[in-house]
């Protein structure tokens, strides 16, 4: 079983991404690492720890993260999305919360990785503080990482928190040029061009509520999301992008890629987190490394995969 470890800021979609892989067989999911991003540290470390209790899953350490980017503050969070408390405003629903790992994200990162005996999937669905910090502090490690697979940036959508860039991205642009285009690492990236494709009506996560106690908890998180989205979009749907991302990393090849150089703005100017992808091919060269972009998927094959697997005992 290919071992994993996502890094996380819950988050209403990455709920349900931690519902997937804490119900999946595939997998041995190692440890949850917390990360600032949709709401403060303090809050997804709770949260983390609150889904894996729901989730059945206090075999699973979680450790606490960045509570800040690496080099700029944050002038905003995603509450207005996600909830004061990252989860709808039902966080308190989920539990009992599982034990606070005495090791904090890096460290329980390293240990998985010094433990492993074979290659571990890191699955990073927050802004990539935690993960561009254990590169920089455990150069050693880096070949023990076999894969990994980001949700983050944006193609040729555009951005969904400035007009040029994607959330996660955004939420710690030097950290995603680190790992991006600094690091050697077979690295999937899963961007909104991809999840804004794959999206859940009300409908779906009405039939999701009443199809077990796990769908109905996290159906239950949807009211500002749900709403966020109408308001944007015009039709009450989600898109549950991180979900799409460990569900690639559970299953390798759920996502369509193509392999493409993709660098990092970071400047200070009204491109700041944007993901600059080179896709002329051949004269692609300024760029570093190339990773595989994730641009199509059956979206009724992952609708219909979500479904079965929220739904699926352990
Ligand atoms: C990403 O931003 C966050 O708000 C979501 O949890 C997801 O990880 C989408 O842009
Ligand atoms: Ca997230």
């Amino acid at each position: 079983m290919t071992p994993l470890i996502i890094d996380t800021d819950p988050g209403v979609d990455d709920a349900f991404a931690l519902a997937v892989a804490a119900l999946a067989p595939e997998v041995d999911l190692r440890a949850v690492t917390s990360v600032h991003g949709n709401v403060g540290v303090e809050q997804t470390t709770l949260n983390a720890r609150r889904l894996l209790g729901s989730f059945g899953r206090p075999d699973v350490p979680v450790g606490r993260g960045a509570d800040r980017p690496l080099v700029h503050v944050l002038d905003r969070r995603a509450d207005d999305v996600h909830g004061g408390d990252g989860l709808g405003g039902r966080s308190e629903d989920f539990g009992p919360a599982v034990d606070e790992s005495p090791l904090r994200a890096v460290a329980l990162m390293a240990a998985v990785l010094e433990e492993a005996t074979e290659p571990v999937t890191i699955a990073a669905i927050g802004p990539f503080t935690n993960v561009a910090t254990l590169l920089s502090a455990r150069p050693d490690l880096e070949s023990r990482i076999g894969r990994f697979v980001l949700m983050g940036g944006s193609i040729a959508y555009g951005g969904n928190v400035t007009a040029a860039a994607e959330f996660n991205v955004w939420g710690d642009p030097e950290a995603a040029r680190r790992v991006l285009a600094g690091s050697t690492v077979p690295t999937t990236l899963v961007p909104l061009d991809l999840t804004m494709r794959i999206t859940l009506s009300a409908e779906w996560l009405d039939d999701l509520a009443e199809a077990s106690p796990i769908g109905a908890a996290l159906s239950s998180t949807r009211e500002a999301y749900l709403a966020a989205y109408a308001a944007r979009f015009g039709t009450p749907a989600i898109a549950v992008h991180d979900a799409v991302a460990v569900l690639e990393a559970i299953v390798p090849g759920t996502v369509q890629t193509m392999p493409v150089p993709v660098d990092v703005d970071t400047s200070s100017g009204p491109g700041r987190g944007a993901t600059i992808a080179d896709m002329r091919g051949s004269e692609a060269v300024e760029l570093g490394r190339p990773v595989d972009v994730a641009l199509d998927a059956d979206a009724t094959f992952v609708r219909a995969e979500l479904r079965r697997r929220l739904c699926a005992p352990r």
